[in-house]
């Protein structure tokens, strides 16, 4: 008999949303293109030589350690380490106890949500938000609400509406240069969403991959920092050292921890050991500090380069997000363009972009833009945004020139 495989599939599995950034990337990844889709680091960045030297060290010293099954809660000293940088730079008391490394922050949104949700429980998120949030979360069949997201950050007062009328419990955010838009919470908004946990009894999911790429203005403190029994702080080395390491970690109420640990546990087991290890010695060696100014200066570089673009090539229409840190600016159209039609038109000019619509759970988002500027030369950049510019320009003229004849009729 023939396997009817479209059957057996859960509905968890469907009701996962496609990634239109991971779709994108088979089509366009070819020297051709100029992708501005991809959430990519700068790889020019990557510590390669110091990484090899790091390897050859643990291997030599502890080799048959690095390859053994390994406590599921993470690497003990790089857990400690975690907590000595983060104790530092915003003046808390964490400790190893509060801490579990995950294989990347992705895995950690998977936990979380495994953590707290139940199907059809309602989930409280940015408007718009990451889409790797939404897909992991989809898998637990939550009740998406989004919360408006202004330029100070998440609308406190939309998201006090939504937990009186729904009993929403559970938030998750990215209050340091947001994926997709570049915002970030100013101090007030975190200060008062500190209360807010408190007042409402509700838990904060701060998701918070770029901490390390802030390149202009002053250093906020996490709501964690603010509120550290309400909130589970994610965090991770992709963006600091390299996301093909696949680390990252939670940092959590320590009575959380031995729920979080049956998951990881259920999951797979612990990260893996050799990569624990290895980014242990490699910030040990190394001054992540060394490493980390010059990813912030070219990255600062690259989008002011990409604002300097659009403010020439782009018509005075097209609002833009000016980020202080991370890998994205986000752009809005008139509200008579769409910005799916223009990613085509935009393929076959070979270049590309991903349209707003992958980061809303409601039917929104036909009017945004995500543009990552931290993987393309400044020559790309430039190029890149005067073709898009062009097809955003001929766009407003066709359809002006399309309502004028339906006027005229
Ligand atoms: C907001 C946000 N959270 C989490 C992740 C996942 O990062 P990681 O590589 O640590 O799994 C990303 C990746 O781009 C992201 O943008």
């Amino acid at each position: 008999m023939e396997t009817n495989y479209e059957s057996l599939i859960s509905k968890s599995c469907k009701n996962i949303p496609k990634s239109f950034v991971r779709e994108i990337l088979s089509v366009c990844d070819k020297p051709e293109f100029i992708s501005f889709a991809g959430g990519l680091p700068n790889p020019t960045y990557f510590p390669v030589e110091q990484m090899k030297e790091a390897f050859e060290k643990i291997m030599e010293t502890d080799g048959k350690a690095t390859m053994q099954y390994a406590e599921s809660q993470g690497y003990y000293p790089l857990r400690q380490w975690i907590c000595d940088w983060y104790n530092t730079k915003y003046n808390m008391q964490i400790t190893p106890e509060n801490i579990l490394i995950t294989n990347g922050s992705q895995q950690a949104l998977d936990m979380t949500c495994k953590l707290f949700i139940n199907s059809g429980e309602p989930l409280m998120m940015e408007k718009p938000s990451y889409l790797g949030a939404i897909q992991a979360f989809s898998a637990y069949r939550p009740e998406f609400h989004q919360i408006r997201l202004n330029n100070s950050g998440i609308d406190l007062n939309e998201l006090e509406n939504v937990v009186l009328k729904t009993g929403s419990r559970i938030l998750y955010g990215i209050p340091n240069f947001q994926n997709p838009t570049g915002i970030s919470y100013n101090h007030q908004t975190r200060e008062d969403l500190a209360i807010l946990l408190d007042w409402y009894g509700i838990m904060f999911i701060e998701d918070d991959p770029y901490n390390e790429i802030r390149f202009d203005g002053e250093s906020l403190s996490p709501v964690y920092a603010l509120n550290p029994l309400q909130t589970i702080w994610c965090g991770s080395f992709s963006k600091m050292v390299s996301p093909g390491i696949r680390a990252g970690w939670v940092c959590a109420p320590k009575e959380l921890m031995p729920h979080l640990l049956r998951i990881k546990q259920a999951a797979d087991l612990h990260t893996n050991n050799i990569v624990q290890r290895l980014i242990y010695r490699f910030l040990c060696d190394n001054d992540p500090n060394d490493h980390l100014f010059k990813v912030r200066q070219a990255y600062k570089t690259q989008k002011d380069c990409m604002i300097q673009a659009i403010q020439q090539h782009f018509p005075e229409e097209i609002s833009y997000t000016d980020p202080e840190g991370g890998m994205f600016i986000w752009a809005t159209l008139p509200s008579f363009l769409n910005s799916d039609k223009l990613v085509q038109e935009a393929i076959q000019e070979k270049v590309v972009f991903v349209p707003g619509r992958s980061f809303y759970t409601t039917n929104d988002g036909y009017q945004n833009m995500r543009l990552n500027y931290s993987n393309s030369s400044e020559e790309m950049i430039e190029e890149g945004i005067k073709r898009l510019g062009n097809l955003i320009k001929k766009a407003i003229i066709r359809e002006k020139e399309t309502k004028l004849i339906s006027q005229t009729y």
